[in-house]
This record gives structure tokens, C-alpha cells and sequence, in this order.
């Protein structure tokens, strides 16, 4: 099985703070994670600080929206030197069959990958949309329909690691956030598990934000999570 990698969730207002961020961490933590807050704001500067100091771009602004739109802003994320991307596969086989088909062979290496459902959505708020089943069921068809339709892996909670990787294989990806070491704070997360629980099951990326982000030793906390992957 191939080594767990762990991306740090850069959760901040400015290129400025991420950067301080990214200095204090250290040369260990090759990946680092952009979401809405940081990107809505500062856009691709945030990108070219992480590409100036060597770093590898997950690009969370989960697309959902037409399949043209969604393969264009793939391919926009792309050029401006994310390294993976994704969507939400709710937006249908299509949407992510366009996306692949745009992006794939230019660049060869770029992981595309599905959000299933929000951890946030229980089964009354999958119910009230008139999505049928359980989150458990519900991420079960949409991660099989993002691999039938081409997408690299899927965002998922450690607790559906074996789901997932029983229903699309070993080699479908797995992004996981939701990861706490022992003794952290679990802040708003409610299914947690360790780096080494996550590992072990076979995660292939973890998320890590507040505990390392805001530990008082930021370079000390990373390099604790990185030992629990080794
Ligand atoms: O600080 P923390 O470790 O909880 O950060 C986790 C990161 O992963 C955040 O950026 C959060 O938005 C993201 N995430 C999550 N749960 C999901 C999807 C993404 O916590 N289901």
C-alpha cells in the first residue's frame, strides 16, 4: 500500500497568513489545501505563493454547475498550478465525463475528484431534497458513479474508507478530512479518527487544519502527524 500523504488545510483570510503558515510548518508538508475562504479573496496569488515555495495545490472549491462550466473551471484551476481538484458528483456523470475528457490528457498527472455528499447532511436534509437513503448508501452510489465516470477518487470521512474502497477498488483515491491525533482538540468535527487509524485503512491523502495550523508549534505538529504516517 502506498504511503498516506497529508495536505494542510490553509483556512485563512490572506495570502500573508498562509504564507506565515506555510514558513512555520516547514520544507516536511509538501501539500497544502485552498479552499473558498482563502481563494474568494486572494485568488491565484494564493496559488503562485504555494507554487513559489514548491508546494503541491489541493484546490477545494468543489465545482457544481454545468458540465461545460465545470470543465472549463477545472481546466482554469489547472493552468493557474493546482495539482488536484474537485467537483461535486452530484453534478452528474456527465458533468464529470466532460471535465475528465477536457482535462485528462493535457494534464496527465492531475487528480479529479468527486465530493459524495457534505458530512454536514444527515439523512433528513439528503430526505428534504428528495435524495433517497442513508449517507452511507447515498456516498456509496455517488463515489461509484464518480469512478464509472472517470474521476480519480472521492472526498470522504474516515469512517467510509472501507465503504469506498470496498465499492471502487484500491486504486480509486481517497481524500480524507475529519483527522484528529490523540489529545487535539476535535473542534466542530464529529467523525473523527487519528492520522494512523485514517492510514491504516488505507486513506490515501488526510486533511489536517486546526491542529496544526493552530498548534503553538506549528512545525512540531505537522512532523508528529507525518510520524504517524511513516
Ligand atoms: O481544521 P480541520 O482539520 O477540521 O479542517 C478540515 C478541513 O477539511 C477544512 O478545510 C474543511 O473545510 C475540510 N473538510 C471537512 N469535511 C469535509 C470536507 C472538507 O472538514 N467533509
Amino acid at each position: 500500500m502506498s504511503k498516506t500523504e497529508l495536505i494542510v488545510a490553509l483556512d485563512v483570510n490572506s495570502v500573508a497568513q498562509a504564507e506565515a503558515l506555510v514558513d512555520e510548518i516547514g520544507p516536511e508538508v509538501l501539500w497544502y489545501k485552498i479552499g473558498k475562504q482563502l481563494f474568494t479573496r486572494e485568488g491565484v496569488g494564493a496559488l503562485e505563493m504555494l507554487k513559489g515555495k514548491g508546494k503541491k495545490i489541493f484546490l477545494d472549491l468543489k465545482f457544481h454547475d454545468i458540465p461545460n462550466t465545470v470543465a472549463q473551471a477545472v481546466k482554469s484551476a489547472l493552468s493557474i498550478g493546482a495539482d488536484m481538484v474537485n467537483f461535486h458528483a452530484s453534478g452528474g456523470s456527465e458533468m464529470i465525463r466532460k471535465t475528465v475528457e477536457v482535462n485528462g490528457a493535457e494534464h496527465p498527472d492531475a487528480l479529479l475528484i468527486a465530493v459524495t455528499v457534505l458530512t454536514s447532511m444527515d439523512q433528513e436534509a439528503l430526505a428534504e431534497l428528495g435524495v433517497a437513503g442513508n449517507p452511507a448508501e447515498v456516498v456509496e452510489r455517488f463515489a461509484k458513479l464518480a469512478k464509472s465516470s472517470g474521476a480519480h477518487g472521492v472526498v470522504c470521512s474516515a469512517l467510509e474508507i472501507d465503504l469506498v474502497k470496498n465499492a471502487c477498488g484500491q486504486d480509486f483515491k481517497l481524500i480524507v478530512p475529519g483527522i484528529r491525533p490523540v489529545g487535539s482538540s476535535v473542534d466542530d468535527q464529529k467523525r473523527i479518527m487519528t492520522p494512523a487509524q485514517a492510514s491504516e485503512k488505507g486513506a490515501d491523502y488526510i486533511v489536517v487544519g486546526r491542529p496544526i495550523t493552530k498548534a503553538e508549534d506549528k512545525q512540531k505538529a505537522a512532523a508528529a502527524v507525518l510520524a504517524e504516517l511513516a
